[in-house]
């Protein structure tokens, strides 16, 4: 049981349980709708012959979810490295709020009338808290005036 800190902690545990219980694997329908409203996600995969990354990185994501509700050991930071990670991959920084906001829709489609309206303002909630970290995650790309002062990017 995670340690609960964040007022959401409850209810957005209560609807990954209320997938689990019913002996949902969630995968599949999580990708399918992100692929379906955002088509140029999918070539990002191309690696991915037999679904085994993006069954990984779910798990990751999920694992994550349950720190950022809890008592956040590593999740806010790594979210933030993740991004940073993730350039290699080509994944625009902003695909990271929609991935999140994605996979709580994916609940809710494979929960349907299960899913009930504590679980939307919870996700709601850590949804608008995600996109606050990674809105604030600095660019490696873009060379700011601390970056500059500190010497490392001087040729
Ligand atoms: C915090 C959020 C995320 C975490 C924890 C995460 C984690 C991971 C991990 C662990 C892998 C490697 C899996 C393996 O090789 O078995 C991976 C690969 C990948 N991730 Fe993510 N990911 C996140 C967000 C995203 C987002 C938003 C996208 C964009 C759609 C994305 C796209 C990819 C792609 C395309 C790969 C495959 C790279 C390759 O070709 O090997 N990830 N991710």
């Amino acid at each position: 049981m995670t340690q609960v800190v964040h007022s959401y902690a409850p209810e957005i545990e209560a609807s990954l349980e209320a997938v689990a219980e019913r002996g949902i694997d969630p995968t599949a329908a999580i990708y399918e709708r992100l692929f379906q409203a955002h088509p140029e996600l999918k070539p990002l995969f191309w690696r991915d012959d037999n679904g085994a990354i993006r069954g990984e990185m779910l798990a990751r994501v999920f694992e994550a979810i349950l720190d950022f509700i809890g008592d956040r050991r590593y999740s806010d930071h790594m979210i933030s490295t993740e991004m940073i990670t993730h350039e290699g991959y080509d994944v625009p920084r902003e695909a990271f709020s929609t991935f999140f906001a994605n996979v709580g829709e994916g609940l809710k489609d494979v929960l349907g009338p299960d899913w009930t309206p504590g679980y939307e303002t919870a996700w709601t909630e850590m949804l608008a808290d995600i996109d606050h970290f990674a809105r604030h995650t600095p660019r490696s790309d873009v060379i700011t005036p601390a970056r500059e002062t500190d010497g490392r990017w001087r040729s």
